[in-house]
């Protein structure tokens, strides 16, 4: 515990913290048949987060939490592992297992060393995990070293616009004025929340990538249905419907 980062520290407390406020959509998450994205629940039909051909293929969730989405590439035939830095979350996650009976492996750890091998996976994924309470500049390079070449990422975080446009009051939701610099964006600490959070411009998150050895295949900009809902303060439908407040990175590890 003591050699683990300070943002890495101080977001376990957060989250085992928050673990039992976030268990109901954890169970909701289990118990949904077809999958659903972000804050809005945008479907798996516009986000295309999970690739057609999981079946048999070794799959990692990075910032696994209640471990949902590792739920669902399970049952997609994925051999799936999930890591997360909260040992309360992961409380809550071998629940839902044995409630679904569906085991796979849990790890308690951060997502910026992964106690796995070179090259073990074919797919890793994060929503709103370690894509966004781990340092990019670390749990990126870990993924590309966790990846075979030709594996796939893919994560879903907040939007750079809306980090830009967001007060620092504690549930007052996203402005249409840019509140904060773009240039110099990383580690983002919210004056009313003990977390650490990371936000990267888009260019950033290019080089960052590429760096690293993944080509960038997609950037998802999601939209919410006319009539979504969502239980999270920070942005409202009317913000969402003209900005995009979510986004998708889509990245493949070059081959050789
Ligand atoms: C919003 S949840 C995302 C997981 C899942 N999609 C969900 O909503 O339950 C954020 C999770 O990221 C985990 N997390 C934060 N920092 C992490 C790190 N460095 N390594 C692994 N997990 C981390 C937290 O413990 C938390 O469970």
């Amino acid at each position: 515990m003591t050699d683990l980062p300070e943002h890495v520290r101080r977001n376990r407390a957060l989250w085992d913290d928050w673990a039992v406020k976030y268990a109901e959509a954890g169970e909701r998450g289990w118990a949904q048949a077809a999958p659903d994205w972000g804050i809005w629940g945008v479907s798996e039909e516009q986000a295309r987060m999970i690739p057609a051909d999981l079946a048999g293929k070794d799959a990692i969730e990075l910032g696994c939490g209640t471990a949902y989405v590792s739920s669902w590439l399970a049952r997609r035939g994925a051999r799936v592992v999930g890591i997360d830095n909260s040992e309360k979350q992961l409380a809550t996650a071998r629940r839902l297992q044995q409630l679904h009976g569906l085991d796979f492996p849990l790890l308690h750890g951060n997502a910026e060393a992964v106690p796995r091998p070179d090259e073990s996976f074919d797919f890793a994924i994060s929503e709103y995990g370690a894509c966004l309470w781990a340092d990019p500049y670390r749990w990126v390079p870990e993924a590309a070293r966790l990846l075979r070449p030709g594996g796939r990422l893919h994560f879903l975080t907040n939007s750079m616009l809306m980090i830009l446009c967001t007060p620092e009051e504690d549930g007052v939701a996203a402005t249409d004025r840019m509140l904060r610099p773009a240039f110099g964006l990383h580690r983002v600490e919210w004056p009313t929340d003990p977390g650490v959070e990371f936000h990267l411009t888009h260019g950033a998150w290019i080089r960052l990538l590429r760096a690293n050895g993944f080509e960038i295949e997609d950037l998802v900009e999601l939209r919410p249905e006319e009539n979504a809902k969502t239980r999270y303060p920070f942005v409202t439908l009317e913000w969402a419907r003209q900005w995009p407040c979510e986004e998708i990175w889509k990245a493949r590890k070059k081959q050789g």
